[in-house]
């Protein structure tokens, strides 16, 4: 080839190049976009990828376990309604220490709202959103979005919470943890990490914390 063939050709393939390059990264933008939807309230039509993003560890009505068994001997569980139904909410309770004739031991420190911020007053087997809906205990993550905003979209965007799987869902699935895997209710602040050696620095052996201890 001559020098100005040679110059074209690699003009040309530099370009095909960039092109090549901006189709996969409209792509990924595509399947990046659609991951929202994936994690986005359950009533959205649910979006076009080969393979699901699956929320792990999400919750279902809980109930409070009693000594009692049935007559197969299965320990009885009352609905939590069995007792509400009858008993007049109290709007005040904020903490666990108000607890003085049930569910006492609750350990509880969330931003010091009341305990009918979450839990219907109507309906002590839902949830409760800010405008008074009830919300199912599957549908929790919407009660936290409702709050916790920022977090709630870097969630969805991978950034908070982690994920373990696939980036393109057309390859593979995708897992995510709900944020109560990681964060309760009644005491949501992440639990301290357990201390670790300092990584060891190869360039400075005699410097690195984690030889010392045995001099
Ligand atoms: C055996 C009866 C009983 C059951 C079952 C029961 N509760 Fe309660 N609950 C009580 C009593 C009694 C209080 C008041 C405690 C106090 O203020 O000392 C209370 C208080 C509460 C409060 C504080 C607000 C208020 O109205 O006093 C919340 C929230 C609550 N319960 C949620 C639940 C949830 C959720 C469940 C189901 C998992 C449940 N309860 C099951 C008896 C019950
Ligand atoms: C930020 C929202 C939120 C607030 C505020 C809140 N709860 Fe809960 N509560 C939940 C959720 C979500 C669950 C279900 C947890 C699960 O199943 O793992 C739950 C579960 C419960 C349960 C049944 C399971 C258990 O932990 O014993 C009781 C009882 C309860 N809450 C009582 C209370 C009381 C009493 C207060 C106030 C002192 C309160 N909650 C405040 C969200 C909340
Ligand atoms: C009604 C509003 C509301 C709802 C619903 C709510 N939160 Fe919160 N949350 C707060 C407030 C207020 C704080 C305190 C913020 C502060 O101290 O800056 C807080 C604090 C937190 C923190 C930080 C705690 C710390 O001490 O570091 C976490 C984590 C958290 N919430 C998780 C959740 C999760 C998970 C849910 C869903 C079960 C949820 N929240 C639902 C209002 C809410
Ligand atoms: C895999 C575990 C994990 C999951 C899942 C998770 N978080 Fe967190 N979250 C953390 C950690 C770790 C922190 C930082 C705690 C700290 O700095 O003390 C945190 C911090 C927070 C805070 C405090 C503000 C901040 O940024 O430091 C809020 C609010 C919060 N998370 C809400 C949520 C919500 C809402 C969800 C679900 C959409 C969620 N988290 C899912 C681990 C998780």
């Amino acid at each position: 080839m001559t020098g100005k063939a040679k110059t074209w050709a690699w003009c040309l393939g530099t370009v095909a190049v960039v092109l090549g390059a901006t189709v996969v990264y409209q792509k990924s933008f595509e399947v990046f976009s659609d991951a929202h939807a994936a994690v986005a309230p359950s009533n959205e039509t649910a979006p076009l990828q080969a393979f699901p993003t699956q929320v792990m560890g999400g919750i279902t009505t809980p109930s409070v376990a009693t000594d009692t068994v049935d007559a197969k001997g299965r320990p009885v569980a009352l609905a939590c309604s069995n007792c509400h139904a009858v008993r007049e909410p109290n709007r005040h309770t904020a903490s666990g220490t108000d607890l003085d004739t049930f569910h006492q031991g609750l350990s509880y420190q969330h931003g010091g709202l009341t305990c009918l911020s979450c839990h219907h007053s109507e309906n002590y087997d839902r949830l409760r959103l800010a405008d008074g809906t009830q919300l199912a205990y599957e549908r929790s993550m919407d009660l936290c979005a409702q709050c916790h905003g920022p977090q709630h979209r870097d969630y969805q965007a991978g950034s908070h919470g982690g994920m373990t799987g696939y980036w393109d869902l057309n390859q593979g699935p995708r897992e995510r943890n709900h944020c109560l895997v990681c964060h309760d209710p009644h005491f949501p602040s992440y639990p301290p990490m357990m201390p670790v050696f300092p990584p060891k620095d190869a360039g400075h052996p005699k410097t690195s914390h984690a030889t010392h201890s045995n001099h």
